[in-house]
């Protein structure tokens, strides 16, 4: 019987291991297609923890690490990714690099067109893009009509330098942008900071061409963590929990109120249901996909393009926000 050809494997990185780095680690330590060969992050300490932890190796230089890699994840404070992530595409190296790409238009466009001038694959980690509920919504949806998402936790203190909206509502911004397709005509963004010089509080409202609109709210200050989208649509309502990776459908939505001289009954029907969602860890599902695009076996799933509307309207809306406070 013929074997299985080996397995392709590539020699794989992650700079910086805090919070995010540590969950790419997770994942990464258990893919049979990644050779996990290092980390590296300013505090060294805590990056021979780690790589004690997942048997590797922390490097003392980033340099010592790109010489080494294939690929890697960029898990740094946002503000580094810029430099970070062009130093490794420089090389050659494709470079999956932590939501938001970059806190300014100008290097994020500098960095997709370095990707592809140097052939490389760029990927930003909008994790929520490979939420099984998330993924199945792209089939399900066809003309929303209003998308409303809250996305709330509870505050951290850990993100210092961003505020609400390319910390949480992104995410939110990202799946609209790619839901409804069409050219943004109206945006306003309100909020509010309180616990320093970046909203921890923001609604923003998006009306894109053909008359859809999307309401999201995110906050960091809130005593309880909800991440819920809602989209209407002539036909159906959905609700989608992006924590428990599900859907319901409701249909044939009727309310009925019955006045009686002692009483009035209000009733509300409607047929749900509840949608089959293959569920996985989005964040392996994420990797799966940024290798099989190095491959060359699947197309990268959002181009450069809707990476940077994304982060247009999420530095707009700071940009209102703040101007507002
Ligand atoms: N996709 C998501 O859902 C998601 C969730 C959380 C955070 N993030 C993103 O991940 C990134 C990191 O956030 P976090 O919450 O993990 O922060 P964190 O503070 O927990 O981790 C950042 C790590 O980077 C290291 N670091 C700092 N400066 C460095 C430098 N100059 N060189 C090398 N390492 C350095 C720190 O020591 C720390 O270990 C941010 O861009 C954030 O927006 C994404």
């Amino acid at each position: 019987m013929a074997k299985n050809p080996p397995l392709k494997k590539i020699r794989f990185g992650i700079v910086g291991v805090g919070h995010m780095g540590s969950y790419h680690l997770n994942v990464v330590s258990t893919l049979p297609t990644h050779e996990l060969v290092g980390v590296f992050d300013a505090k060294l300490d805590y990056a021979k923890d780690k790589a004690e932890l997942f048997n590797t190796e922390a490097f003392e230089t980033y340099d010592a690490l790109l010489q080494n890699v294939d690929a890697l994840t960029i898990a740094v404070p946002t503000h580094l990714h810029y430099e970070y992530a062009k130093k490794a595409l420089e090389r050659g190296i494709h470079v999956l690099v932590e939501k938001p790409i970059t806190l300014d238009i100008a290097q994020a466009e500098e960095l997709i067109a370095l990707a592809k001038n140097k052939n490389c694959i760029l990927q930003v980690g909008h994790v929520e893009r490979f939420n099984g509920a998330v993924m199945a919504l792209g089939k399900i949806v066809t003309e929303p009509l209003l998308i409303q998402a809250r996305r709330l936790n509870p505050y951290s203190g850990r993100i210092v330098d961003a505020g609400v909206v390319l910390d949480l509502l992104i995410h939110d911004i990202d799946i609209a942008v790619n839901l409804v397709k069409r050219p943004l005509v109206k945006h306003s963004a309100f909020g509010s900071a309180i616990t320093g010089k970046h909203e921890d509080i923001a609604v923003i409202e998006l009306q894109f061409e053909g008359g859809c609109i999307a309401t999201l709210t995110a906050s960091r200050l809130s005593q309880y963590k909800e991440r819920a989208m809602t989209i209407t649509q002539k036909n159906n309502y959905l609700i989608l929990n992006y924590g428990t990776q599900e859907i319901e459908i409701h249909r044939q939505g009727n309310s009925v109120t019955v006045t009686a001289p002692d009483e009035i009954k209000y009733s509300q029907e409607s047929i749900v249901e509840r949608v089959f969602i293959h569920k996985d860890n989005p964040l392996k599902s994420e990797h799966e996909h940024f290798y099989k695009c190095i491959t060359g076996e699947e197309k990268p799933m959002v181009s450069g393009a809707s990476d940077l509307a994304t982060l247009k309207i999420a530095l707009e809306s700071v940009k209102q926000i703040l101007g507002n406070s």
